[in-house]
């Protein structure tokens, strides 16, 4: 899943993995982990994902290696915000050719930069299990705790107004080249992100729908 901060990606990701039955492999979400844990790869990233830089290459595509190679893995899965930058996707394409597995398809989230910055201001995540709220467009029942686990919710570092400008900064610079580089394979498809979650999920369904009869998804 391929997009701008806030367009979307981990949302619709979420609910594809529980759809499809395969896992969602979200960067954000493992790095987030690892500094909560403060592993030594999260006490590298901290620094970066407080000032809304990327996280650099190395790390990250060590960690979604590691993760790719667990048994649930196996049949396929859904990568949330990675790759981020060219030697990402490069070495992506590496570990998968290793494997025998390829990227089935590159869903572009196409969300306007009014949009992300209203979405991402009222995040609310909850500390238990992940769950994605929104102040305005999703409200959890109870204040501050999740409708589906009644954990706690809370509002991440990296959504303060500067460090959301340095992101989609990020995002435009490193990122969205990243779209023509899936373009030239014949991967990419552009959906409009905008819209309930419910109709951006319709949307993704249907272009999934093309590959139907393909085999070997990764
Ligand atoms: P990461 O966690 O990946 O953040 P991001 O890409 O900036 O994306 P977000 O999580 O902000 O947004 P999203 O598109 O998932 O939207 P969401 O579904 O949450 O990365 C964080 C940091 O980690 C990076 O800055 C970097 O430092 C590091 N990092 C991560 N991956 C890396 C990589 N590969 N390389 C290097 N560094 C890396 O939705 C947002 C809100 O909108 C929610 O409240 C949701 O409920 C709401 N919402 C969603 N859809 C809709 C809708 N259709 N209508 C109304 N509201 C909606």
């Amino acid at each position: 899943m391929l997009g701008p901060p806030g367009a979307g990606k981990g949302t619709q990701a979420r609910l594809l993995a529980q759809r499809l039955g395969i896992p969602q492999i979200s960067t954000g979400d493992i790095l987030r982990e690892a500094v909560r844990k403060g592993t030594p790869a999260g006490l590298e990233a901290r620094g970066y994902m407080q000032r809304g830089l990327l996280v650099p290459d190395e790390l990250v595509v060590r960690i979604v290696n590691e993760r790719m190679a667990e048994p649930d893995a196996a049949k396929g899965f859904i990568l949330d915000g990675f790759p981020r930058t060219y030697a990402q996707a490069r070495a992506l394409e590496e570990s998968l050719a290793a494997k025998g597995q390829r990227l089935s398809m590159v869903i572009a989230l196409d969300v306007d930069e009014e949009t992300v910055v209203k979405r991402i201001s009222g995040r609310l995540v909850c500390r238990q299990c992940g769950a994605m709220f929104h102040a305005l467009y999703d409200p959890p029942r109870n204040d501050n705790l999740c409708d589906k686990c009644n954990g706690s919710l809370y509002q991440r570092d990296d959504d303060k107004e500067e460090t959301v400008r340095r992101r989609l900064q990020q995002y435009r610079e490193e990122t969205r080249p990243l779209m023509d580089f899936y373009a030239n394979k014949a991967l990419l498809v552009r959906i409009d992100g905008t819209g309930a979650v419910e109709e951006v999920k319709e949307r993704i369904l249907k272009a999934l729908e093309t590959l139907d009869g393909q085999n070997d998804p990764a």
